[in-house]
């Protein structure tokens, strides 16, 4: 072979690698015929909607004015590769979801692909969100469509090549994304209920869990604890909580998660985890007392 066909070759293999990495990183879209017949619940969304922490991130900027109660999105959101300003996921049909259908709300929150068929970055917590039954996630749109429209044009991400990394997040969810997490029949309904809130809606494992190399949840190390994923402080481990006698029973840990800091439990508070807590606060106590007895369970 000589070496102008070898070069050729090369560039050939180089050229096939390239468009297969670029069809890996394609977005995928739902089809609306896929999804399962159903009655949107909004009173179920509306729990969802608070255990998923929506607003914490989809408020408005303090300075705009805008009702803080509401989700119309422009507060910053700094992560390690730049800042974000969350979208308007209220209704209103010019800026927020109010045109949306169903199957491209399941896209953005389970699959992170955006209407235009952009990658969402993942400071957004689709991956987790992936964990969510998909009734409950058109009930969640349900219940966004139930509070008043307000207009708010998004306001751009500042992310150096902004373009490229959403490309590239079509690489990294083929590494991030998590197998499904099957119910336990062994367990109670409680835990299992627990579970689903935790790992799904709760999303409590993007912060709690340490990231590997690729920047994805390491299974081995779920809820072990690590490096603030925001890029400060430390996240403390949700491991064994009752054997290492930070609480002393299932009770006192739903306690401090409904109570947090107004019940003197002090170790709710840094890094987000005061939101959170006022989150959970917002759940049926039968909720909260499940995700306790999951959290309980940690070994
Ligand atoms: C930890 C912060 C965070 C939380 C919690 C969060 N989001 Fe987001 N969300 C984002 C960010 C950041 C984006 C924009 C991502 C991007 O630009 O790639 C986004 C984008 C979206 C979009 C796409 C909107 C558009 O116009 O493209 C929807 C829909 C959405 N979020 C819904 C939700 C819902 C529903 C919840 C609660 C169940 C939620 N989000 C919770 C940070 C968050
Ligand atoms: C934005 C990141 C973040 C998310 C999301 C998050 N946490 Fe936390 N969590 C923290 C941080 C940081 C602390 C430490 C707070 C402190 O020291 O005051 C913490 C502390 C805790 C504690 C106290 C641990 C102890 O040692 O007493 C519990 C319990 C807890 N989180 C449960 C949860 C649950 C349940 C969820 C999901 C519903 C969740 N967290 C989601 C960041 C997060």
């Amino acid at each position: 072979m000589t070496m102008n066909r070898l070069a050729g070759l090369i560039v050939l293999i180089g050229a096939i690698a390239a468009g297969g990495l670029f069809w890996l990183s394609t977005p995928r879209h739902t089809n609306s015929a896929s999804l399962p017949a159903h009655s949107a619940n909004a009173a179920n969304g509306e729990i969802l909607y608070h255990i998923g922490g929506c607003i914490s991130c989809h408020r408005p900027a303090k300075e705009s004015g805008a009702d803080m109660s509401l989700p119309s999105g422009g507060a910053a959101l700094v992560t390690p590769i730049g800042t974000l300003y969350p979208p308007n996921i209220t209704p209103d049909a010019a800026t927020g979801i109010g045109a949306w259908s169903d199957a491209a709300f399941v896209d953005a929150v389970q699959h992170g692909v955006a209407p235009d068929g952009q990658h969402l970055i993942p400071a957004f917590p689709y991956i987790s969100y992936g964990h969510m039954k998909v009734e409950d996630v058109i009930d969640i749109r349900a219940y966004l469509m139930t509070l008043p429209a307000v207009a708010s044009t998004r306001k751009e991400d500042d992310i150096p090549f902004s373009w490229l990394v959403r490309r590239g997040i079509g690489l990294w969810k083929i590494l991030a994304v998590l197998p499904p997490k099957e119910a336990d029949p062994a367990r109670s309904q409680g835990w299992n209920r627990g579970a689903y809130l935790v790992n799904g809606p709760g999303h409590c494992a993007e912060c709690h869990t340490p990231r590997n190399a690729f920047m994805a949840m390491d299974q081995a190390q779920a809820f072990a604890g690590g490096p603030h994923p925001e890029g400060r402080g430390v996240v403390p481990s949700l491991r064994d909580l009752i054997g290492r006698k930070k609480y002393k029973d299932i009770e006192e840990l739903a306690a401090a998660l409904k109570e947090g800091e107004e019940g003197f439990y002090s170790d709710l508070s840094k890094g987000g985890m005061a939101e959170v807590q006022l989150n959970i606060a917002k759940l049926p106590d039968a909720d909260i007392h499940a995700i306790a007895e999951y959290l309980g369970s940690l070994k």
